[in-house]
């Protein structure tokens, strides 16, 4: 748990309320957590279902592991303790999108379960959900779809703790959803993400 620092930093409120902005945009903030294997298809399916939001005139945005690391996380590498912070910053910048009653669609390996669940937490004690969604792929098929050679290189030694390889990735125990990108077509993955939000009523005014 990351201790508070500042001594003497108080919460202001505004006078626009949550309320306010989610009927502004017509939808509700959510936090869809994609997590899996490198090359596991979690940014594909955002980028999918971010269209397919905007075609529906919703608001996300998508905050993808490779992208955050070449700018606000750019001082983190992938020990432990750099995996933990890159998750517990990237948590924190979700709730925040959240608040605005931005849908943002989160790409994060995020191998380690208590990480997550710190997110989880976060998200739960500012009355938010957390959308754990598991991009269930095994092991054999992302390292032969291998999108950037990054498999090839931590087989070959030339890349150290790579999720998969030679560090470890502890899958969700509970996840609200799960898709076996190995079985699945995108276009069913993307349905049943916009169901999902549709029926828990994350994409109507809010009430
Ligand atoms: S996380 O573990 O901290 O959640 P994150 O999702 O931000 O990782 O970044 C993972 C991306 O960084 C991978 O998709 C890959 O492109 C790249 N990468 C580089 N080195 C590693 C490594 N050692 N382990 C995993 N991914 C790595």
């Amino acid at each position: 748990m990351t201790q508070q620092v500042a001594n003497n930093v108080v919460w202001h409120d505004g006078e626009v309320t949550r309320a306010d902005r989610f009927n502004r945009l017509g939808q509700r903030g959510a936090t869809l957590w994609f997590t899996g294997l490198s090359g596991s298809g979690k940014s594909t399916i955002a980028v999918a279902v971010e269209k397919a939001l905007h075609k529906l005139g919703k608001l996300s945005y998508r905050l993808d592991g490779d992208n955050i690391r070449l700018g606000i996380n750019k001082n983190l590498g992938f020990s432990q303790e750099d995996r933990t912070e890159n998750i517990r910053r990237i948590g924190e910048i979700s709730k925040l999108y959240c608040d605005t009653g931005i849908i943002t669609l989160n790409s994060f390996i995020s191998p380690y379960r208590a990480d997550r669940d710190t997110v989880r937490q976060l998200h739960e004690d500012s009355g938010y959900n957390f959308i754990e969604v598991h991009v269930d792929c095994a092991l054999a098929c992302a390292e032969e779809r291998d999108p950037k050679g990054l498999y090839k290189k931590a087989r070959a030694g030339e890349i150290k703790n790579f999720t998969g390889i030679d560090d470890p990735y502890e899958a969700p125990i509970d996840p609200e959803i799960v898709l076996h990108t190995d079985e699945m077509t995108l276009e069913d993955e993307v349905e049943i993400i916009l169901n999902y939000l549709q029926e828990h009523r994350y994409l109507i005014l809010y009430r």
